[in-house]
């Protein structure tokens, strides 16, 4: 029978801190890095909860090597409990899940435009989409502007904007965003956006695609119970090719979906 996830006691290699609130964490978890994909997430069982809670939802943000690696932000009691394992402590892991974004079309340029920790499937997808790209990091201050780093030495551009001012150009995201369309439009360059943040940049930067005439594909931010399309408790309408609209499961039909499709 063919599989498509697995559900793996995964190895603890490292947790590290980044700044006050955010943590990156590297796991053993072979099977699962083997097959991920940019875009897909996996489903974490926090040790330190009682064995009745919630599985939570976190984006793949790298995998090699066997390795999976997670970038999260202490938000409550689940991510706080998992800024707490140690290494060498077994975190069982289902994943890869959901579609995942597609791989940049030819004769494009790839934007990628990421709100604070959504910058995590962004890297995974410009590590492994190769070429040259643009990405816009934005985030409320300098704290919540992550993995800056990643992009530089695989040859992407990258633009920072933080509401504060407090690092790269003060504002929201989709001031970078405006001026790399334009830009590129001008160069006679087509773009295509691959965004993950919080919905309302979300449903921004897909206003400025449709603006624009180019596709953006969306990693919706959904509370999750299941994560594998069991139980329709994170559902999104989404509008078919036909103009028909239907409930669209976000973890297992998503995230990721293309902006026009959205039925917000
Ligand atoms: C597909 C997907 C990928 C994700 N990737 C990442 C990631 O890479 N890094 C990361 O830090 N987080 C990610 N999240 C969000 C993460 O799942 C939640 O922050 C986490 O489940 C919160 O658990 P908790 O027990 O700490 O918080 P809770 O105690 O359950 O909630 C605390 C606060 O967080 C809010 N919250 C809970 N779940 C979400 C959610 N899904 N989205 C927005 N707010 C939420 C609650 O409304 C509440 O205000 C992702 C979510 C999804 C659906
Ligand atoms: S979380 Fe159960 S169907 Fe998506």
């Amino acid at each position: 029978m063919k599989t498509d996830c697995w559900d793996e006691g995964a190895k603890v290699l490292s947790i590290s801190p980044v700044g006050a609130e955010y943590w990156t964490l590297r796991l053993q978890a072979p099977q699962i890095a083997g097959r991920a994909r940019p875009g897909q997430f996996v489903h974490l069982r926090v040790p330190g909860l009682e064995t009745s809670a919630l599985r939570r939802p976190f984006s793949i943000y790298g995998a090699e090597g066997g390795e999976l690696r997670i970038l999260f932000k202490v938000v409550g009691r689940g991510s706080g409990a998992l800024s707490r394992v140690r290494e060498g402590d077994t975190v069982p892991v289902l994943g890869p899940l959901g579609n995942g974004f597609p791989k940049p079309a030819k004769g494009t340029v790839p934007v990628c435009v990421a709100g604070g920790y959504g910058v995590a499937p962004l890297s995974f997808l410009a590590a492994r989409a190769g070429g040259r790209g643009i990405t816009l990091i934005g985030g409320r201050t300098a704290a919540d502007i992550l993995a800056a780093e990643d992009f530089g030495p695989i040859g992407w551009t990258v633009k920072i904007a933080t509401q504060d001012g407090s690092r790269g150009t003060e504002g929201l995201v989709t001031v970078p965003l405006e001026e790399t369309l334009r830009q590129l439009r001008e160069e006679g360059k087509k773009a295509e956006i691959f965004a993950c943040g919080p919905t309302g940049m979300l449903r921004a930067v897909g206003a400025m695609a449709e603006a624009e005439g180019c596709r953006a594909w969306l990693s919706l931010d959904e509370r999750m119970v299941c994560g594998v399309g069991a139980c329709l408790g994170c559902v999104q309408k989404i509008r078919r090719k036909d103009g028909s609209e239907y409930l669209a499961r976000v973890c297992k039909d998503g995230p990721v979906f293309e902006c026009r499709t959205i039925v917000w």
